[in-house]
C-alpha cells in the first residue's frame, strides 16, 4: 500500500485534489492535509473528514499530541472510512510548534508512542507516523533509529521519513522543505535496521530514476511537490510501481472527468469550479499550448462560466479565442 503515495499537503491535498490525483493513478496512497485534532473535536467533522469513495486508498493525517484526542479523531477518521490514520512528526511551523505537535514530537518519543498506542487501540486501520531524520542540529542517527524503535514498539508498523531535519528556529516552513540537506542514506539505514518496519522515504523526489534507486532501497516512495505541479507524471506509475498497466488515459479524457466532477461538486455542495481547477493547473505542463490552457482554467473573469464551457474556451486556439474577445 506504501509503495507510491502523493504527500500531505496544507491547502493543496483537499479532496478535491486527492479527486484528480486518483483519476491518474489507481493505486497511488493519498494523503489529505492534516487535520488537527481541535479542528475535529470542536470543528466541522464533514468539512473536514468528508470525500467520495473513488478516492481509496485514502490516509488521514492528524496533528495533535494528546493520545486521548488523537483517539478520538483516529475513530472518527475510521468511521469515515479512511484506510490509515497518519501522525504528523515532521511539521516544524511555529503554529504547529505552539501547539506542541509536529517535529518538535520527535523530542517526545515516550509520548509519540502513547499517542500511537492510544490510537492502535481504537482503530483496526494501520496508524503511521510520518516524520523527519531529526531536529535542528541534531545530526547523530541514533537520534532517529531510538525514535522509530520506540514509536515501533507502541504498534507503529509504517514510518514515512521526509530525508531532513527540521530546523525549528529560524527558517520558515518553506525553508525547511529546501535548506536542511537531504540525506537518503539515513533512511536506508533505518531500513536494514528494522527490516520488518515499512519505510517510505520522502524528499526531493522528481524523477523515476530516484524513485527506482529508492525502491531497491525502502518500501516506498513518497512524492509531495513534484506531484502537485506536475501531475502527469502520476499517469504512469501505476504501469511502472503497480505492473497495471490496464487504465489508458489522456490528459483530455482526464480533465473531462474533472469537468463532470465540478458539475457534481456543484450540484451536490455548492462548490465552485474554481477551487477544484486550481489543482489540475500542471496537468499539460510541458505541452505546446500549457500556458495558455493554464490561464483560461485559473482566470477568474471566466469564474460565472459553467466549468464545461470553460473547458471549450481552454482548449480553442488563441486566434479563435482572440474573437471571443478573451
Ligand atoms: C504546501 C505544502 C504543505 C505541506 N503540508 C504538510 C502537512 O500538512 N503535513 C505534512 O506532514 N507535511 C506537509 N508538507 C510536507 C510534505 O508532505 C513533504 O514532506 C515535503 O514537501 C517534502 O516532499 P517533496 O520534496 O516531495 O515535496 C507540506 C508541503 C507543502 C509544499
Amino acid at each position: 500500500m506504501w509503495r507510491m503515495s502523493v504527500a500531505p499537503m496544507m491547502d493543496w491535498t483537499d479532496k478535491h485534489c486527492r479527486f484528480f490525483h486518483r483519476l491518474l493513478s489507481q493505486h497511488t496512497l493519498l494523503y489529505t492535509e492534516m487535520v488537527t485534532t481541535g479542528a475535529l473535536i470542536h470543528g466541522d467533522v464533514k468539512r473536514h473528514l468528508r470525500f467520495e469513495a473513488q478516492e481509496h486508498p485514502v490516509a488521514l493525517q492528524l496533528g495533535g499530541s494528546e493520545p486521548a484526542d488523537l483517539a478520538q479523531s483516529a475513530h472518527l477518521g475510521q468511521q469515515w472510512g479512511y484506510d490509515e490514520i497518519n501522525l504528523n512528526c515532521g511539521c516544524p511551523s511555529e503554529r504547529v510548534q505552539r501547539g506542541a505537535f509536529g517535529a518538535c514530537l520527535m523530542n517526545e518519543a515516550s509520548l509519540v508512542a502513547d499517542c500511537v498506542k492510544a490510537m492502535v487501540d481504537v482503530v483496526d486501520v494501520p496508524v503511521t507516523v510520518k516524520h523527519r531524520i531529526g531536529i535542528d542540529k541534531i545530526e547523530s542517527y541514533d537520534f532517529v533509529r531510538d525514535f522509530v524503535g520506540t514509536v515501533a514498539e507502541a504498534g507503529c508498523e509504517v514510518f514515512i521519513v521526509h530525508a531532513r531535519n527540521a530546523w525549528l528556529k529560524g527558517l520558515s516552513p518553506k525553508e525547511n522543505r529546501e535548506v536542511p540537506p537531504l540525506r537518503y542514506e539515513v533512511v536506508a539505514q533505518l531500513k536494514r535496521d528494522f527490516p520488518r518496519l515499512t519505510i517510505a522515504v520522502n524528499g526531493g523526489i522528481k524523477t523515476d530514476d530516484v524513485v527506482q534507486q529508492q525502491l531497491n532501497q525502502v518500501d516506498g516512495v513518497m512524492v509531495g511537490r513534484e506531484a502537485y505541479h506536475n501531475p502527469w507524471w502520476l499517469a504512469s506509475w501505476d504501469a511502472l510501481y503497480y505492473q497495471d498497466g490496464s487504465i489508458e488515459r489522456s490528459r483530455e479524457s482526464v480533465e473531462e472527468q474533472m469537468v463532470l466532477y465540478m458539475e457534481h461538486e456543484a450540484r451536490e455542495h455548492g462548490t465552485h469550479w474554481y477551487s477544484i481547477a486550481r489543482h489540475m493547473l500542471g496537468l499539460r505542463n510541458g505541452l505546446a499550448g500549457a500556458r495558455r490552457w493554464r490561464q483560461v482554467w485559473s482566470d477568474h473573469k471566466l469564474k460565472t462560466l459553467p466549468p464545461h464551457e470553460v473547458m471549450k474556451l481552454a482548449r480553442t486556439k488563441p486566434v479563435q479565442a482572440e474573437a471571443l474577445s478573451l
